[in-house]
């Protein structure tokens, strides 16, 4: 495995790169105000509605739903994965990728540990042979010696040592194949348990799940393989290698539980099924599963954990959910998880109930529905608030419109009121007051768009810890990005995006720079203070609500007496916003 690559690396990077320089090699850019503007390379839309912002180093499209940095641009534009696309900024710059570690010596062992799991297997296939238990419990689950063989399954039996004492210890603890305990013991990971091995997409076992036999004293039921440089849960899937193996073209892929589930499905005919491996599914996962097929079949249990379960992979999916990519939410009965369905009903009608299941935009209609009842006004109104955040996590596009005409059609508002969020029945709105009602209402958000926009001012704020105590949602995302960018004021939105790249609060961060701000600079800087004495005037009254409530608990200190007081006078005196 090459090392990581340095995030200091990258920085310098996003530094040296200029996205509007990038993107007009390949783009015909015209200047629109502070921004560039093109008709979208991901669309094909007649109006531009694709930005280029210089002063973030960021790009917008409208029309897809895509933005980002520089090294996202060329991922999209370029079809490059992210090291390619690091590789490509850094040849135009000048500069040789660094790795952690340095690269050179760590090439030779490359197959150490792909070469430790392929012997895993083969151990694991003879050690099955020779276990009756293990061959009777398979036999009574059903599985057929071919489908044991098309899956490679074996079985690790019960010593410390089955791998140990076969496979080199370096590669087989680097592929999770043993561990270490605190005495620095090292011993087999997986023990006593049915081994279902892992591929990637060129057939490499890359980790196993391990499913205890009844009767252990480990109440662990199933074991996943633990994460390596191999093998990255969040990315990878059970079963995917083996559905893609027959030829043609797969309708569509069945994206289960369970390693049971994947292979009872394939032995009764119903080969293309996938399983995620003690995570939910994510949205890689999901980009993985469009490049084999143009429709996919989540399936889960009929109760109420399994509705919330497929809600979360609802929220997942929305934004890689545009056309030639159908999704599907399929339910089961009661009790049955697919493994026990398909033997109880047969592959032909369990196909039949796959392709009847309701689609995306069916199921996230009739979610906001059940969360809403739109009889009533405020029931309408609800609705357009509940489907706000999923309508802004959709790409523009079909299915986009339909879901929000079929939504205005329920709440008795036109499609444009509902995508602005305007809730049924609301006074017109004064446009003069817009800005003040942002700050007032969401002034978190509002600073943050405005630091986007420039970083710099992030030096301007005077007291961090009066604002970090100020109860408004989003003031942790604030500071840390305060935080940041006060220690890096020249940095660029991209910059940090690119540091957040993988985690929760970058992307958060990008839909907030996706919001168009038409500001001139000292409107940016007088906003933004503005934004800011708002929340700060929040952190002196938790401040002065919490010494209040001591008070009533003990007596206060002189100290504390005397910042109480300062505190009355400044929140007496202050102006709201
Ligand atoms: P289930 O508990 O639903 O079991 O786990 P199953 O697949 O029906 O198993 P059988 O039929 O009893 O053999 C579904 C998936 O959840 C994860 C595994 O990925 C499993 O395949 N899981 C379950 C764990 O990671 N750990 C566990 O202890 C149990
Ligand atoms: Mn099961």
């Amino acid at each position: 495995m090459a090392g990581r690559i340095p995030d200091s690396f990258i920085q310098d990077l996003l530094t040296r790169t200029d996205i509007v320089q990038l993107i007009s090699e390949r783009l015909d850019l015209r200047k629109a105000g502070k921004e560039y503007r093109a008709r979208s390379p991901f669309t094909n839309e007649k109006t531009p509605s694709f930005f280029v912002s210089p002063t973030k180093q960021m790009f917008f499209d409208f029309s897809s739903g895509k933005n980002g940095t520089a090294i996202s641009f060329l991922m999209e534009y370029d079809r490059l994965q992210f090291v390619e696309a690091v590789e490509e900024l850094a040849k135009r710059a000048g500069l040789t990728v660094p790795r952690e570690g340095g690269g050179a010596a760590e090439k030779l062992v490359l197959d150490g540990p792909l070469d430790a799991l392929a012997a895993a297997e083969r151990i694991y296939k003879a050690e099955l042979k020779k276990s009756q238990v293990a061959i009777d419990y398979l036999k009574k689950r059903g599985v057929s010696g071919e489908t044991a063989k098309r899956f490679g399954i074996g079985f690790a039996p019960d010593g410390w040592d089955t791998v140990a004492s076969q496979v080199p210890e370096k590669h087989a603890l680097e592929a999770g194949l043993l561990v270490r305990n605190d005495k620095g013991r090292v011993y087999d990971f997986y023990r006593r348990r049915i081994m279902f091995p892992v591929r990637n997409l060129r057939g490499q076992v890359i980790t196993f799940g391990g499913r205890v036999l009844p009767g252990s004293d480990d109440d662990r039921k199933y074991l996943n393989g633990r994460e390596t440089p191999l093998f990255d849960k969040g990315r990878q899937l059970y079963g995917l290698y083996e559905a893609r193996q027959g030829t043609g073209t797969i309708p569509y892929i069945l994206v289960v539980e369970g390693y049971m589930d994947v292979v009872m499905l394939a032995q009764h005919g119903v080969v293309n099924a996938v399983a995620t491996m003690g995570t939910a599914t994510t949205r890689e996962h999901l980009n993985l599963l469009f490049k084999s097929t143009q429709r996919v079949v989540f399936c889960f249990d009929g109760d109420r954990a399994g509705r919330a379960a497929a809600w979360r992979a609802l929220e997942q999916a929305l934004p890689e959910a545009y056309e030639g990519r159908e999704m599907l939410f399929m339910f089961l009965p009661d009790g049955h998880d697919p493994d026990t369905l398909v033997q109880e009903i047969g592959a032909d009608e369990f196909r039949q109930r796959v392709l009847a299941a309701p689609t995306l935009s069916s199921f996230l209609v009739s979610e906001l529905l059940s969360q809403a009842k739109p009889a009533s006004t405020e029931g309408r109104a609800r609705l357009v608030a509940l489907a706000k955040p999923h309508l802004g996590r959709l790409r523009d596009g079909p299915l986009r419109k339909m879901i929000v005409a079929e939504l205005a059609k329920i709440a008795r508002l036109n499609p444009e009121d509902l995508e602005a969020g305007r809730a049924p029945d609301a006074a017109a709105a004064d446009p003069g007051a817009a800005s003040i009602r942002t700050i007032a209402a969401r002034p978190v958000l509002r600073a943050l768009q405005l630091l986007l926009e420039q970083p710099a001012l992030a030096t301007q704020v005077g007291d961090l810890e009066q604002l970090a105590r100020a109860d408004a949602p989003g003031i942790g995302l604030l500071m840390d990005v305060l935080e940041y960018f006060r220690e890096h004021p020249d940095a660029t939105a991209a910059r940090l995006l690119e540091l957040w790249r993988e985690e929760e609060r970058g992307q958060a961060l990008v839909r907030v720079a996706a919001e168009p701000l038409e500001l001139g600079e000292d409107v940016v800087a007088r906003e933004f203070g503005d934004a800011i004495a708002h929340l700060a005037q929040k952190g002196l009254k938790a401040r002065a609500q919490a010494l209040l409530a001591e008070a009533r608990r003990r007596e206060l200190t002189v100290a504390e007496q005397q910042e109480l007081g300062t505190l009355s006078r400044h929140l007496s005196g202050a102006k709201p916003v």
